[in-house]
């Protein structure tokens, strides 16, 4: 969820309107806990301020934290600062009918791919076994287990934080009896793995090659699998295109072949560069 322009009314009520031109505009709130990022170029201190003047504003917020730098490394979280409220980075955060325990300074959270998680799931059909090789706090694999109805869904992340929070919400989602969830490198682990999956998710754009290349030893015809990539495109319509035949080549790279069944433009992440999943059926596999 997202407030635009209060942050910049915000700004300018205590800072005055030339330094509230150089605030982002966008708030991210995660459960009770309101986050706002800091442009490179301004000092931390002049935020606490603008932190205790959101926090009078907005009465269910909490918290307030300062992200001091976008995502980095292999887990994908930020540097934050405590601004305002209580000094609690955990909270709870509500998605598509399911609660969600995190400390958003240890997890990957992003409320914008909340569309994705119920879209795979409405796919889902019946007694699937899906696995998640990326799972973080566990969205994808909950949701698709609530809305789904799969059998089995086992999901991976490296983040040991985020394994621990998973374990907890799928009990709290009461899906536990059908989760299996492993702390590790999905890199290595997938490809020894002594079963076939129904479906495939890679929710992370980053090891886009890689992911592919491990899962392509778990398919099946009619396996589902749905990587997540980082494209150079003019518009969001050339995107999915050009998502769609990378993907469908990569594939074809291992012998095997692919149909795309859909997709979906998460975000831009910088002018004319999107971040884009695909939904593919292996249609033959590789010898
Ligand atoms: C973009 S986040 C996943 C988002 C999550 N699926 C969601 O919907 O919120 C990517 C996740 O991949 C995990 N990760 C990165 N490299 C990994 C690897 N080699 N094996 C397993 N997990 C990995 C990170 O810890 C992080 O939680």
């Amino acid at each position: 969820m997202s407030e635009e322009p209060l942050l910049r009314r915000i700004a300018e009520k205590v800072l005055g309107s030339d330094y509230a031109k150089l605030i982002w505009r966008r708030i991210e709130i995660v459960g009770d806990i309101a986050i706002i990022r800091k442009p490179f170029n301004l000092s931390e201190d002049i935020f606490k301020v603008i932190g205790e003047e959101l926090l009078k504003s907005l009465s269910y917020v909490k918290s307030v934290w300062l992200a001091i730098t976008p995502v980095y490394g292999i887990e994908r979280t930020r540097s934050y600062v405590h601004l305002a409220g209580e000094k609690r980075s955990e909270t709870v955060y509500k998605e598509h009918g399911c609660i969600f325990k995190l400390d958003v300074t240890k997890v990957y959270i992003s409320p914008v791919l909340g569309y994705d998680h119920m879209r795979i799931a409405k796919q889902i059909r019946k007694s699937e076994k899906i696995l998640n090789m990326f799972s973080g706090f566990g969205p994808y694999s909950i949701i698709a287990s609530k809305y789904g109805k799969p059998s089995y869904v086992l999901s991976i992340d490296i983040n040991e934080h985020a394994v621990k929070y998973a374990r907890e919400n799928a009990e709290l989602n009461k899906v536990a009896f059908l989760n299996e969830i492993i702390h590790g490198d999905a890199l290595l682990i997938v490809p020894s793995l002594q079963r076939k999956f129904d479906r495939i998710l890679m929710p992370f754009p980053d090891l886009f090659e890689k992911a592919i290349e491990a899962a392509m030893m778990i398919v099946k015809e009619e396996s589902i699998v749905h990587p997540h990539l980082f494209i150079e495109a003019r518009n969001k319509r050339e995107a999915l295109i050009k998502s769609a035949e990378t993907v469908k080549k990569f594939i074809e790279k291992y012998g095997a072949s692919a149909e795309i069944i859909g997709g979906h433009v998460i975000r831009g992440v910088a002018p004319h560069k999107y971040h884009t999943t695909v939904d593919v059926v292996i249609k033959k596999i590789g010898k």
